[in-house]
């Protein structure tokens, strides 16, 4: 019923300098009831909540309260028209004591003294009333930070707000004190309070909320009752697949076999077989996605594969070269790019500068060396270059890679092994840890070279990124595959195979 609508934000549009951090966002409150706004960092909870509360002026749309346009251009405006909003760092002065915060700026006068009398017995009353245990006494110093934000809800209570934004509330909490927030919180609901509770975590949010709306990229996505909603339907509408999926993928040209795997064992380090007879192709110009839960066999099928682990028994053949498992040197002669899962273990050298990583492999060839002697001026030129095509940020040559970000580093990896020209590239998580536009930049990347006819295995536990890169995928569990799929196979199905389940009635 529209009637019941104590708040309603449509169309909010706010513009940063190079960011929508709110696009069209519309979103809407019920008396008494906890609405969460949820989603990743960055997303534009904040920003939403701070045009609410009269911090930033939007660039676009309207809000209306108890069904009356809006504008506010301060947060005192907007705590008069009944919003209090706590921040996710506390606004309290700490040599106070909590009645002299939450009175602050309110204070009960009797002529020019503040009426400490009356303001000690309104907050003893309200801590009484929702069980606040808080001693209005006692200095904010003192007490814990669950109680300093306790003081800020009171705060905003003593205001008479009608409308309360919590604003990540649990990010400084202990699970304990998270738990008697929710209780204060529920109290304020039957109270008639509306909450607008703000946050990324998913079990929250199922705990506490009796609707969820889910904003992502600077737009709603989403606003769902709490029941019927989970864990699962949250995190797909939070993280979504649009910017996995933005990547740009013709078909594939398929060419000859390059990878080709048969019957492979292999052992990991305490003789445990962790892989178990696995066989399997990667043609040129596709990409072949294997999905699985972490430590189903990957790790070791990736080793055994670069020539990191010995294999037990089975083939590997390079563009028709048979690997020996001498050693990594042969796996990287005959045509094997690999980004490895760990960067800064395998992939890099962090005290080294991006032109020595860059070299990494070949010092010992031209034409970066020839007869032992480096030519370091050729090394900064190629690491100039790749720098510049792989768009790697945060420094030149001579930067050491570890003082680059987790994204630069990946880009550096990637930029080192594609240059090397190889015939297959592996690539095993090559985005874990990586911001939105790293990750978009190495999927694009991974497509390019896919399409100037390499060989692509891409091993990864993200299943959305199996299910927006691949041309075929396989599915490891227990060290074999239990599936084998086209891209556009659906994510239940991969996932139910991924934790052991039943394969799709044969249509
Ligand atoms: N004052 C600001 N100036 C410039 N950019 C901002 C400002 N506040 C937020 N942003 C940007 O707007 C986007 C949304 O941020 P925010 O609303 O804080 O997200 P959330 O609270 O969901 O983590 C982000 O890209 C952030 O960097
Ligand atoms: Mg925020």
């Amino acid at each position: 019923m529209a009637d019941d609508l104590v708040l309603e934000m449509r169309d909010i549009r706010k513009e940063f300098p190079g960011v929508v951090a709110n696009d069209k966002v519309s979103f809407d409150v019920r008396r008494g009831e906890v609405h969460a706004l949820l989603g990743e960092n960055g997303a534009g909870k904040s920003t939403l909540m701070n045009i609410l509360y009269g911090l930033y002026r939007p660039d676009g749309g309207e809000i209306r309260l108890n069904g009356k346009p809006v504008t506010f251009s301060s947060a005192r405006e907007a705590i008069q028209a009944g919003i209090g909003m706590v921040h996710q760092h506390f606004m309290l002065i700490p040599v106070m004591t909590v009645a002299e915060n939450i009175v602050l700026g309110t204070e009960p006068r009797k002529g020019i003294l503040l009426d400490e009398r009356v303001a000690d017995r309104r907050v003893a009353d309200m801590a009484k009333t929702f069980r606040f245990e808080v001693d209005p006494e006692a200095l904010v110093q003192d007490i814990s930070v669950g109680q300093q934000q306790r003081v800020e809800i009171m705060k905003v209570l003593y205001r008479n707000a009608d409308i309360l934004i919590l604003d990540e509330p649990t990010a400084v909490l202990t699970p304990q004190e998270a738990s008697d927030l929710f209780e204060i919180l529920r109290t304020l609901r039957r109270e008639g309070l509306s909450i607008i509770f703000i946050s990324h975590k998913l079990n929250e949010v199922l705990e506490i909320a009796d609707r969820i709306t889910v904003l992502r990229r600077g737009k709603t996505i989403e606003t769902v009752p709490h029941a019927g909603a989970t864990e699962a339907s949250l995190a797909r509408a939070m993280v979504g697949r649009d910017v996995l999926l933005r990547v740009d993928k013709g078909a594939p040209e398929i060419g000859d076999v390059l990878l080709e795997v048969e019957d492979l064992h292999v052992l990991d380090d305490r003789g445990i077989e962790k892989v178990r007879g696995v066989s399997f192709e990667v043609r040129a110009g596709e990409i072949v996605g294997i999905a699985g839960v972490d430590g189903n066999g990957q790790t070791e099928l990736i080793d055994a594969l670069t020539g990191l682990q010995k294999i037990e028994s089975g083939s590997v053949n390079i563009a028709g070269h048979r690997l020996s498992h001498t050693s990594a040197r042969e796996a990287l002669d005959a045509g094997i790019g690999h980004i490895p899962e760990d960067r800064q273990r395998r992939g890099l050298v962090l005290e080294f500068t991006i032109a020595e990583n860059i070299a990494l492999h070949d010092y010992a060839k031209p034409p970066d060396a020839r007869w032992g002697w480096l030519f370091p001026a050729r090394m900064v030129g190629r690491a100039r270059r790749l720098i510049e095509d792989f768009d790697v940020r945060g420094g030149g040559p001579s930067t050491r890679a570890g003082a680059l970000s987790g994204g630069n580093q990946q880009k550096l990896v990637a930029a080192r092994e594609v240059d090397r020209d190889p015939k297959v590239l592996i690539a095993a998580q090559p985005t874990r840890g990586l911001d939105v536009g790293a990750i978009e930049y190495l999927h694009r990347r991974l497509v390019s070279e896919r399409d100037e006819g390499r060989a692509i295995l891409l091993v990864s536990l993200e299943l959305e990124e199996i299910l927006s890169l691949s041309d075929r995928i396989f599915v490891l569990f227990e060290g074999t595959f239990v599936g084998e799929h086209t891209g556009d196979v659906s994510e239940e199905q991969i996932g139910l195979e991924m934790l052991g389940g039943k394969k799709e009635a044969a249509a």
